[in-house]
């Protein structure tokens, strides 16, 4: 279901147990990663319910729970990784239902969740279809927001990879978008961006956007 084979790159066991303790491991990224996330959210209700899709080995999900929120679910395609999550989560004690679940067709209702919050996964779709596709069921899901992270094109992480590949062509596997770009890839979708939060403007790529689905004012 998935087109790209640069997307659809699998976690498998090892890959997904590898990813899960190079991310935590690397904590000034991970910190500053949770206080962009932080910030993201600071408006949000702890009591409104939340998925974390993808999950990957709920790293983030462990920071939402760290963050107050008390209503939350996790997702993610990998099998490995939804096992992985699911140790995490009974580990440090949080109760959030992990399912095997493709962002691409999500096996939710309409408006199941207050909030979808997408964190580092947008940057991999390598197509606008795709996009297109993956946002329309983020805005399909959430009744009062979407929260998703993107990278931007503008900064000089992004720059830098972008001048690297000049010298050693390789095929790209993080897409960049401005962010007048993604705005538009959300409007598409019928989702408006009310907040556009940088990691560090301008240096770090990695932005968090907090949009709300077309209507939700009308139906709180
Ligand atoms: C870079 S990791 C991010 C995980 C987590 N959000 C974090 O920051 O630690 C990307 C995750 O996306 C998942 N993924 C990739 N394609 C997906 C899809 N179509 N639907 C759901 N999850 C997907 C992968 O299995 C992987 O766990």
């Amino acid at each position: 279901m998935i087109p790209d084979a640069t997307y659809r790159k699998h976690y498998g066991d090892a890959q997904a147990r590898h990813y899960a303790h190079a991310k935590q491991a690397a904590v000034a990224t991970h910190r500053g990663e949770a206080a962009l996330v932080a910030r993201a959210l600071s408006d949000v209700a702890r009591d409104e319910s939340l998925l974390d899709l993808p999950c990957g080995a709920a790293r983030m999900t462990a920071v939402l729970a760290q963050l107050g929120f008390t209503k939350l679910a996790a997702a993610d395609v990998s099998p490995a990784m939804v096992e992985l999550a699911r140790a995490r989560l009974a580990d440090d004690g949080i109760d959030a239902p992990v399912t095997l679940a493709d962002a691409e067709r999500l096996p939710f209702a309409d408006r199941s969740f207050d909030n979808v919050f997408c964190f580092r996964l947008f940057h991999h779709f390598p197509s606008d279809a795709l996009r297109a596709t993956v946002l329309a069921e983020l805005a399909r899901v959430a009744r009062k927001r979407v929260v998703i992270s993107y990278l931007d094109t503008r900064s000089f992480t992004s720059r830098k990879r972008a001048f690297e590949r000049l010298f050693r062509p390789r095929p790209a596997s993080k897409f960049t978008q401005t962010p007048r770009e993604f705005a538009a890839l959300l409007a598409q979708a019928g989702l408006e961006v009310v907040a556009d939060h940088a990691r560090l403007p301008l240096w770090h790529s990695l932005r968090l956007v907090v949009a709300h689905p077309r209507g939700a004012a009308r139906n709180p």
